[in-house]
Order: structure tokens, then C-alpha cells, then sequence
């Protein structure tokens, strides 16, 4: 997806420290000593690049956060970057490492003049050993590309998601991207083996390791994984890739309610057993939005008739004719049974119906983001809440007046039911304060009260940043900052992301 010029900005924020010193003519001279001149991009001299050039950087993808960065710099070896943390960590230069900037918390954009590490440049792959599966990239690597490349030698990438086109391995590692895989393969907390990373003094931490099992210590790369970037810069990653399965089906199934979803769920997990890939969940509206926008083929008006909302089910197997049969069984039954858990199920009988299926889940974010702005909560809660969550922020929002065209058009949820991951979406006309503050801290109070999580796999970013405590406890959080002022204790990483710094950049609260 292009990004846009900006419109808005409900942006920069005050909580980055102030003590970091701006990035001068006098660091952009420096590092053209060893940076090639198509690897920086500055609005300072001495070859000031147009402001237009910087604007897909300080932009998230969703248009929410701009941040006022002077300077991108595209490394394109890992010494590179070692040299320019080297260099930021003398000066006090606050860096923020950025991949297919796709995060969808504020993470990867700057929140104020820091200098942006874009890991675009560093997108080779270094090895791939066709028995194990291990892959060994370059952190810059799309993670489509990564896809395209094992597939020749069937194995798959173990985690998948909407933006593959664009987000880069590295920066899945940074968030812990979880995905649409993660029921099958996990997380990537259990698929990376090993991590190279550049500390912000400018050593490089050489963790790529490619052994499944490596008893020695402290785990450090597990540091990392999820860091969002503010312990050090991922620039290799060595991850473990699946075989492909020899046969993949899809169906999506219509609910009468959402209240058969749980039972549907476990009738699906009982007959589909080893061949479940992926339990994913829309409502009916998040549904008539992905259609609206033009993602994936509408089903047909008797097929969503009466239906409340949907259910992806995705098989992956080793035999096609035993997994057809399975799902078929699986269909028989439900439609069959006394009391139907479903309305209708629409199988894919060809691998572009596999794809618009798929497109009717994956699309509803770009859907979202075209219908309007986006407020996007991404909270791990008991299976059984996820309808009352959704309700309940709606009438919580009508209670306040809030609910109508000018300010909140939808409130929606769809996301990952196998992972207990609710994705609740608020979409608003434009983005204004009196929505957030309606917003913050209730759903976060409403998801601490259910002992969920406030970011299931997004990160925390700048969005989340002073609701950590909802979720961690206040001894896990001085441990979390004991962690970041061991590796960085000058703050020069992603600066007030996600712990508050104070202005000597260190953790404070
Ligand atoms: P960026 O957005 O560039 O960066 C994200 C964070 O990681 C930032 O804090 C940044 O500083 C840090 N970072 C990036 N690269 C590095 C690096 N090399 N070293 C250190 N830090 C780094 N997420 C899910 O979990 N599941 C989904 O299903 C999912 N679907 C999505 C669908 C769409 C359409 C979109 C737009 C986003 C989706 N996301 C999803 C959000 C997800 O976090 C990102 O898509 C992806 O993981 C981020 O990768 P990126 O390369 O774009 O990182
Ligand atoms: C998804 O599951 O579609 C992604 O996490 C993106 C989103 O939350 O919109
Ligand atoms: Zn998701």
C-alpha cells in the first residue's frame, strides 16, 4: 500500500527525552564518509533532499503518527549500521529502526527529530538448507520474498499476515508478529533459532546461530523478539521454515450468532484435529466493510442472509483426497445437525476461491483504513468476551453521543479465535480527541478487569506506551527497565517507546 501525504495529524508526542541532541550538517558530513550518497536522505545540507522525499518515512501506515525526523539513513551492510549506532550513541542521537513500516502501534515512526534506520537496503538472503528448512536472511528481507524464495523448495514462511507485501522479517522479529499462522507454526518466540543485532554502542551481537537446540545460558535473542526495536537493531534473522503442506482448503462458515462460535470451535478442533490450520473470526460488519472496499468476492445474499458473523476455517494437510474428506465430513455434520452451529458454509473449490476467502479476513484492515481512521485495539481476551467486548465499547460510545456519522461510524471486531486474539476495530470520521479519551483508559480498564492483554501482537509502540501497566505488573516493569538500561543507557533507541525514559534517556516512572 502507497502511503499517502498526510491530512491530519494527531501526531508528535512530548514523552520522547529531551536531551538527545538533534541531528546536525556535522553527523550528516560524518556518515557520508562511509554511507553511500543513495543511503542517506536529509533535509540538511550538505545535499539537502526535498521534504517529500522524508514524508513515506515519518508516516504510519495508518496516518496517525507523523513524526518530524530530518534524516533517513539506508545501511546496506551490517558494519554500516554499526557504525552509525556507534557514532548516535557518542552524540546522543536518538535512532529509530524501521522496516516495511507497517506497525500498526506508532512504533516506527519517530516521535521527534530522531534519525530514522531504514533496514530496506539490507535484503539479501544468506542461506537456506533445503533438509532442515533453516532460512538465514538479511533483517530488510520482505517477508513476501521470503515466501517466493523457500517455495521452490516447498517450505513456507511460519508466520504469514496481511502486510506481507511489505513488512520485512526484521521487523516481524521486532514486534513478534503473530499472524494468521500462529495456531499452526507458533510464534516466533519458538521459529527464530538465531539473531544478529547491533547494539546501540555499535557492537555487534552475532547470535545466528542455526542449531534447533542450544542449551548454553541466558536465551538472549528471546530479548529481541518483540523489543520493537529499542534494545538494538535486527539485521539477521535464522528461522526455522515449515514444510508446505501438499494440500490446503479453506471454508467460511455464516453464524446464526456469535454465540456459536465457542461451540463451533471446539466441534472443529475435534474433527479437523491435525489438519486445523487457522480458526479466524469476522462479524458481519468488519464483513460488509471487506466487501464494500473490494476485498475478496462477496458470497452470495443467500449465503449471509440472517448470518451475524463468520468463521474462516483453513486446513492444512498432507493428502488431499484425506483432508477433502475430512472437511466435508466436518460440513455434513454441522449443517445436518439438530440444532446447526452455522447457516451456510462456502467451500473454495480452486486456489483463486482459496484466495478471495482469504481475502474476506485479511482485507478487513486495508478495508478499515479506507472507510475511515482507524482506533485500533488489538487485546488478547477470554474467547467468551469477544462479542460483549465489541458490544459494550459500542454503547459505551452512544452513551457519550459519539456514535454517529461525524465521529464513530463502526465498531468491529474479527481476529484470531484460535489465539484468544480480538481485534477491535473503532472507525472513526476523523481522528478526534474526545474519541480517545471516550476510548482511554475504559477498554483498557475493561481488558485488566478480564486479565487480558492490551497488545496481543502489535506491540506497544507510542500508542500503548503509558497503558503498559494494565498488563505488566509494576515488579515486571522495573525489570523490563533494569533490561533496557543494561543494553542502551543512553536511550538512543526508539526513543519513549515502549518504556517512558526521562531526559538522561533513562527508564524511569
Ligand atoms: P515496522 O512497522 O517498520 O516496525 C515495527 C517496529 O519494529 C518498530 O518499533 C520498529 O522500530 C521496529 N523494527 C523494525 N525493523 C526492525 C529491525 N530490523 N530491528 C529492530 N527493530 C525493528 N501484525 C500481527 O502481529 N499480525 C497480523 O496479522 C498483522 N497483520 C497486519 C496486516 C496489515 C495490512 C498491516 C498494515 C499490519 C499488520 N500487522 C500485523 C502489524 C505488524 O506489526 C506489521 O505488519 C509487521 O510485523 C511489522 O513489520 P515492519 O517491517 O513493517 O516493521
Ligand atoms: C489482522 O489480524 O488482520 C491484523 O492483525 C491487522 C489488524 O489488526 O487489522
Ligand atoms: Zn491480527
Amino acid at each position: 500500500r502507497s502511503i499517502c501525504a498526510p491530512a491530519l495529524r494527531r501526531a508528535a508526542f512530548s514523552t520522547a527525552p529531551s536531551s538527545l541532541s538533534p541531528v546536525t550538517e556535522h553527523d550528516i558530513a560524518h556518515f557520508a564518509n562511509f554511507l553511500q550518497p543513495s543511503s542517506i536522505i536529509s533535509t540538511l545540507s550538505p545535499r539537502p533532499s526535498p521534504p517529500d522525499e522524508l514524508e513515506p518515512y515519518n508516516n504510519d501506515w495508518m496516518g496517525k503518527y507523523l513524526g518530524r525526523s530530518t534524516t533517513v539513513l539506508k545501511p546496506k551492510t551490517t558494519h554500516e549500521v554499526s557504525e552509525i549506532l556507534k557514532w548516535c550513541n557518542q552524540r546522543r542521537i536518538g535512532v529509530v529502526p524501521q522496516g516495511g513500516n507497517t506497525g500498526l502501534v506508532g512504533g516506527s515512526v519517530p516521535l521527534n527529530n530522531e534519525i530514522i534506520l531504514s533496514l530496506s537496503n539490507l535484503n539479501k538472503v544468506r542461506s537456506f538448507d533445503p533438509v532442515s528448512g533453516i532460512l538465514v536472511a538479511d533483517a530488510g528481507c520482505i517477508l513476501q520474498s521470503l515466501t517466493d524464495y523457500v517455495a521452490p523448495h516447498n517450505h513456507i514462511m511460519p508466520v504469514d499476515l496481511g502486510a506481507k507485501g511489505s513488512c520485512q522479517i526484521g521487523g516481524n522479529v521486532a514486534t513478534n508478529a503473530g499472524g494468521l499462522r500462529l495456531l499452526r507454526y507458533g510464534s516466533l518466540h519458538g521459529t527464530v533459532l538465531g539473531l544478529e543485532v547491533v547494539l546501540p554502542d555499535g557492537t555487534i551481537l552475532d547470535q545466528l546461530t542455526t542449531l534447533r537446540k542450544d542449551n548454553t545460558g541466558y536465551d538472549l535473542k528471546q530479548l529481541f523478539i518483540g523489543a520493537e526495536g529499542t534494545l538494538g537493531v535486527i539485521t539477521g534473522v535464522s528461522i526455522l521454515t515449515p514444510p508446505a503442506p501438499q494440500a490446503s482448503n479453506n471454508v467460511i462458515l455464516a453464524l446464526p450468532s456469535f454465540d456459536n462460535v465457542l461451540p463451533l470451535y471446539q466441534t472443529v478442533k475435534r474433527q479437523l484435529s491435525e489438519i486445523l490450520s487457522a480458526f479466524e473470526f469476522i462479524d458481519r460488519t468488519a464483513y460488509d466493510l471487506a466487501v464494500k472496499h473490494g476485498q475478496g468476492r462477496a458470497l452470495s445474499d443467500e449465503d449471509v442472509e440472517g448470518a451475524a458473523c463468520f468463521v474462516l476455517v483453513e486446513t492444512s494437510g498432507g493428502r488431499r483426497e484425506h483432508d477433502e474428506e475430512k472437511l466435508n465430513d466436518l460440513l455434513e455434520s454441522l449443517l445436518t445437525a439438530e440444532k446447526p452451529l452455522i447457516n451456510t458454509g462456502v467451500l473454495s473449490q480452486s486456489p483463486a476461491q482459496f484466495s478471495s476467502l482469504w481475502a474476506l479476513r485479511e482485507g478487513v484492515t486495508e478495508a478499515v483504513s479506507k472507510e475511515g481512521k482507524p482506533y485500533k485495539y488489538d487485546i488478547s481476551v477470554p474467547l467468551s468476551t469477544f462479542q460483549s467486548v465489541v458490544d459494550d465499547t459500542r454503547e459505551h460510545l452512544r452513551s457519550k453521543g459519539l456514535l454517529h456519522d461525524k465521529a464513530v461510524k463502526y465498531v468491529i471486531g474479527y481476529g484470531h479465535v484460535g489465539d484468544g486474539n480480538l481485534h477491535l476495530n473503532v472507525i472513526a470520521d476523523q481522528y478526534l480527541p474526545e474519541i480517545e479519551s471516550a476510548l482511554e483508559p475504559y477498554i483498557y480498564e475493561v481488558v485488566a478487569s478480564l486479565r487480558g492483554s492490551i497488545s496481543a501482537e502489535h506491540g506497544i509502540g507510542a500508542m500503548k506506551t503509558h497503558a503498559l501497566q494494565y498488563s505488566k505488573s509494576p515488579v515486571a516493569i522495573e525489570l523490563m527497565k533494569k533490561i533496557k538500561h543494561v543494553f542502551d543507557p543512553n536511550g538512543i533507541m526508539n526513543p519513549g517507546k515502549p518504556i517512558f525514559q526521562d531526559s538522561n534517556g533513562l527508564a524511569v516512572k
